[in-house]
C-alpha cells in the first residue's frame, strides 16, 4: 500500500483539502462512531502540547480506536539514546497510525521514510503543522462560508510560527489577500514571500497593526512569539510583547471578522476579546477534533460517508 502520511500541507491537493473539510463536517455531525474499532493510534509527542495531543486522542477514541503513546519523551527509551528511527520502527509494530510532534524540522518526513505505517505530522520545529491548518481552514470556511475572496491578516511571529507557514500554503489554492504584520525580526520568511510573488498572491507587509489593517480583515490570525525557537533570549524579550489585540481595536472591524489563534496565547489577545462574537479561538480549537478525525480516517483509507448519505 502507498504511504498515505500527511507530513506537510503541500502533500494535499486542493481537491483533497476540500474533501477533508467535507469529511470534518461529516464528523461534526457524527462525532461518536466505532468505525476504527480494533485499530490503534499512537501519539508520540517529543514537544509539549495541550490541544493537538488531546484532540487527536479524543478523535481516535470517539472513532473507537485505542490510543497508545507518550507526552514525555524523557520517560521513554529515547532518554537511553534510542534513535528516532528505532522508536518509529518499534511503534510501527504496535500501531496503525502514528501521530508525531517533534522539535526538529523534517522529523516527520524522516519518520514517514522509515515505516509503512502512516505518519501524521503534529508539528515539526518551525516547519509545518498540517493538522492545525486543516482545523484553521475548517474554521475559516464555517465562519465565512467560503475560502475565496477573503483578506487574512497574520500577526506576530511569522518567522517561527509553523501554523502560519502551513496556512499560507493551504490558502494559496484560493483567492486570498494577506496582510503580514510583524517586526523585522519576525518577518514572514523570504521563501514564503517569494512563493507569493511567484504565484501572484497579493500580500502587504506592515510593522504596524493599524486600524486600516484590522478593519479590512475577514480573518485576524494572531500568533504567539515562539520563545522555544529563539537562540537569543534577549531578542525574544525585545519582541515578545509587540503585538496585542484588545476589544477596543475591533470596534470598527467588519461585523463578520473572526479572530483566530492556534493557542496557547500568552499576551497576544486581551481577555476582553473573549466575550466578543468576533472571538473564535476556542471554537477553532474544538474544530480540531473533527478535522483530526478526518485526517486519521484519510490516512487509513476509511470513508464513512460512503455508507451514510446524510
Ligand atoms: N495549537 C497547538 O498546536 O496547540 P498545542 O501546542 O497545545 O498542541
Amino acid at each position: 500500500m502507498a504511504n498515505t502520511s500527511i507530513v506537510s500541507i503541500n502533500d494535499l491537493t486542493k481537491a483533497e483539502i476540500l474533501d477533508l473539510l467535507d469529511l470534518a463536517s461529516y464528523f461534526e455531525k457524527h462525532t461518536n462512531s466505532k468505525i476504527l474499532d480494533g485499530r490503534v493510534v499512537a501519539t508520540l509527542f517529543f514537544e509539549p502540547s495541550t490541544r493537538t495531543r488531546l484532540s487527536f486522542e479524543t478523535a481516535a477514541s470517539r472513532l473507537g480506536a485505542r490510543v497508545i503513546g507518550f507526552s514525555d519523551p524523557s520517560a521513554t527509551s529515547t532518554s537511553k539514546g534510542e534513535t528516532l528511527k528505532d522508536t518509529i520502527k518499534m511503534v510501527s509494530n504496535y500501531a496503525d497510525v502514528i501521530v508525531m510532534r517533534h522539535y526538529l524540522e523534517g522529523a516527520a518526513r524522516y519518520a514517514s521514510e522509515v515505516t509503512d505505517v502512516p505518519i501524521i505530522n503534529a508539528g515539526d520545529g518551525a516547519h509545518q503543522h498540517p493538522s492545525q491548518t486543516m482545523l484553521d481552514l475548517y474554521s475559516i470556511f464555517k465562519t465565512q462560508g467560503r475560502l475565496d475572496d477573503i483578506t487574512v491578516t497574520m500577526v506576530g511571529d511569522l518567522k517561527y510560527g509553523r501554523t502560519v507557514h502551513s496556512l499560507l500554503m493551504a490558502l494559496s489554492h484560493f483567492r486570498v489577500k494577506f496582510n503580514f504584520v510583524a517586526c523585522d525580526e519576525l518577518r514572514m520568511p523570504k521563501e514564503f514571500r517569494d512563493f507569493c510573488d511567484a504565484n501572484g498572491i497579493e500580500y502587504k507587509e506592515s510593522k504596524d497593526f493599524s486600524p486600516e489593517i484590522i478593519n479590512e480583515s475577514d480573518i485576524i490570525y494572531m500568533t504567539r512569539v515562539q520563545r522555544e525557537r529563539f537562540t537569543d533570549l534577549l531578542e525574544y524579550e525585545r519582541v515578545k510583547d509587540l503585538y496585542n489585540l484588545n476589544a477596543a481595536m475591533l470596534e470598527n472591524s467588519k461585523p463578520t471578522v473572526k479572530v483566530l489563534h492556534p493557542l496557547p496565547r500568552v499576551g497576544e489577545i486581551s481577555q476582553d476579546v473573549d466575550d466578543s462574537p468576533k472571538a473564535y479561538y476556542f471554537q477553532q480549537a474544538k474544530n480540531g477534533l473533527y478535522a483530526r478525525q478526518a485526517l486519521i480516517c484519510r490516512v487509513l483509507g476509511i470513508d464513512p460517508r460512503k455508507d451514510n448519505n446524510d
